[in-house]
């Protein structure tokens, strides 16, 4: 009998390529991210129901905001009208739902709309959503460093700084990042320091579950030994 496949226990995920899956096609940029968005609906439910605990997904990034504002507006209003609806789903499931990023780029509604649902799913115990929505790795590690300063501490170690950034998270196990780039852009670069890296050439709107079975069959091949000899 076939092995048990290993589960990874957080699971990162860049969700990349809307934009072009929309151009080759023929459809607008927002077109792109909204087809990206319904099948993250689906895909990130099929990621828990596989048993995988954390799942961190980038679903926009600071640096995005260099983009025009009517792009940045449609991706966020995508998340503000849709997502927040499913409360439901992450309360019956136990999921509990975090944000990572800076706040200051949005509006009081959507802040309010991120704070209900955290609030809500603040006490479930079975899996953990992060998305990171205007979310840069640099900054999150400047913000903790703030608040060490703060706090005055001495002696930090790696467990220490863990706990002051923006979520106090397991390492990410496997890191995903579709449509053929192969690079952080900015993305949890101290949570990935032992990760499996696999890139698809899959645009997003496309990686679905099948796509994702894949990943975890390559996951499966890979030989970690952080640091040790096997
Ligand atoms: C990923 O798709 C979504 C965000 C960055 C918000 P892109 O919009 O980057 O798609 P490409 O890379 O232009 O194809
Ligand atoms: C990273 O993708 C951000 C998200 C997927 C949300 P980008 O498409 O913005 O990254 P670059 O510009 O290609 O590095
Ligand atoms: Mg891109």
């Amino acid at each position: 009998m076939e092995d048990k496949l290993k589960i990874p226990n957080h699971v990162g995920l860049i969700m990349d390529g809307n934009g072009r899956w929309a151009t080759s096609k023929g459809l607008s940029r927002s077109e792109g991210h909204k087809a990206g968005y319904l099948n993250l609906e689906k895909l990130n439910k099929y990621i828990f129901k596989k048993g995988v605990n954390v799942l961190s997904i980038y679903a926009l990034s600071t640096d995005n905001f260099k983009r025009p504002k009517q792009e940045i507006n449609y991706i966020i209003n995508l998340f503000l009208n849709n997502f927040f609806k499913e409360k439901d789903f992450y309360q019956k499931n136990n999921i509990k739902v975090v944000f990572s990023g800076r706040r200051n780029h949005f509006s009081e509604k959507v802040l309010k709309a991120m704070d209900d649902i955290v609030e809500q799913t603040k006490n479930n115990t079975s899996a953990i959503f992060n998305i990171c929505f205007d979310y840069s790795s640099r900054n999150e590690i400047i913000d903790a460093l703030e608040k060490i300063k703060e706090d005055n501490i001495n002696n930090l170690d790696q467990e220490t700084f863990n706990k002051y950034l923006y979520h106090d998270l397991p390492p990410i196990d496997l890191l995903i990042r579709t449509s053929g780039e192969q690079r952080l852009s900015d993305f949890m670069l101290w949570q990935v320091a032992y990760a499996e890296f696999y890139f698809p050439k899959t645009m997003f709107p496309d990686f679905d579950e099948k796509e994702f079975d894949l990943a975890i069959l390559e996951y499966n091949k890979r030989n970690r030994k952080f640091g040790g000899i096997k």
